[in-house]
């Protein structure tokens, strides 16, 4: 049998709507097996006996990771991978992985777009002009904020954060973050705690991975500290922001805008939210061109095909560093 012939045997599952690229490569290369949805009640003894891998938008818990005892691999569409349970999978010697840096430039873009999107208020303005406004009452009023002379801080200096950082120097504007750890080398100025870089700034850029340690991180008293001229912008996870707290910041003043890429609750976003003054929302685009979400997927399938040829993952979770092929 040659390596292409044995790939041909390997099922792989993929749960619900995924990448048509992604797809198109899966079933040229693997046995592709289909699932509704990521759903234990929904494994067949089939599955339970065939599937060695997943590739998947969506989120893989404990439970789906245990009705399939013969899984290796889970092929995660996404650099974030908060919605998979990666520790349970490093307890199961389960390799995990993402699709970092393909997106990180595309992300990045959003991001600075978002952000003059909200500072300049570009979304009500091009509403003024296509309701016809312009014509009937006039020019659009000035903005009330601007970029000039602000002070970003970046939460979650990364990959991406990083790179957007990049792009803020270049706009003339100084830039703090904070990390759980000081970046080597670095030479933006670090804060130890979120509140800290909040106190510090009147713009904060959240691009900080979701999960447990950095749940409602934003929240009421983040928000005060970052005070009434204020601009948050979230591109990282929904998950991050206590929304709650956040719409009533921006209803009451204690900020001045927000730019939100990404929810708690995809698709649906709190009535709350959409209420808000002074908001730009998106629905989690950051990296949905099709030029990136290609090379993200090439980079989801170039891990199977790596993980089933050479034994090895080319871009495994920190939690799974360590799992070893088995056989
Ligand atoms: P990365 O390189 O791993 O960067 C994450 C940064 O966050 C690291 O510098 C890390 O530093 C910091 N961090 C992690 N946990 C933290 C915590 N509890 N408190 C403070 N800082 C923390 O990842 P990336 O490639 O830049 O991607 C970042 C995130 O962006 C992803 O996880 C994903 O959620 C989001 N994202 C969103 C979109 C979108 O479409 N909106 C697209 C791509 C990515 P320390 O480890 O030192 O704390
Ligand atoms: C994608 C993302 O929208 O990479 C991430 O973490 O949030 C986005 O690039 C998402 O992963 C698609 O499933």
């Amino acid at each position: 049998m040659t390596k292409a012939d044995e790939l041909q045997t390997v099922a792989v599952l993929v749960p619900g709507h995924f990448n048509d690229h992604a797809v198109e490569r899966i079933d040229r290369t693997f046995k592709r097996v289909r699932i509704e949805r990521a759903d234990p009640a929904l494994v067949t003894d089939e599955m339970r006996r065939d599937v060695r891998a997943i590739a998947s938008f969506a989120g893989i818990d404990a439970a789906m990771m245990d009705a399939l005892p013969n899984l290796e691999l889970i092929a995660s569409f996404g650099v974030g991978y908060d919605s998979v349970d990666a520790g349970h999978a490093a307890r199961k010697n389960i390799m995990v992985t993402n699709t970092p840096d393909v997106l990180t430039e595309e992300v990045a873009d959003t991001t600075i777009g978002l952000l003059i999107n909200t500072v300049r208020e570009l979304y009500a303005a091009e509403k003024y002009l296509r309701d016809g406004d312009w014509v009937k009452n006039g020019n659009y009023r000035l903005s009330r904020l601007t970029l000039r002379g602000r002070r970003v801080g970046i939460f979650g200096m990364g990959r991406i954060g990083l790179a957007v950082a990049r792009r803020l120097e270049v706009f003339g504007l100084p830039v703090a973050y904070h990390n759980r750890r000081k970046v080597d080398g670095l030479a933006y100025e670090y804060h130890s705690t979120l509140k800290s870089l909040a106190e510090a700034v009147d713009t904060l850029v959240c691009i900080a991975p979701g999960g447990a340690a950095t749940e409602k991180a934003i929240n009421a008293e983040i928000l005060s500290a970052l005070g009434s001229n204020g601009v948050f912008v979230n591109i990282g996870r929904g998950s991050t922001v206590d929304e709650a707290a956040l719409a009533a910041a921006l209803e009451s003043g204690t900020i001045a805008a927000a730019g939100l890429d990404v929810f708690a609750d995809e698709p649906n976003v709190p009535q709350a939210l959409l209420g808000a003054p002074n908001t730009s929302l998106l629905p989690h685009v950051g990296s949905a061109s099709e030029h990136t979400r290609r090379a993200m997927a090439d980079l989801c399938v170039d891990n199977l095909v790596s993980w089933f040829t050479e034994r090895r993952p080319l871009t495994p979770v920190p939690e799974t560093v360590n799992v070893k092929a088995r056989g």
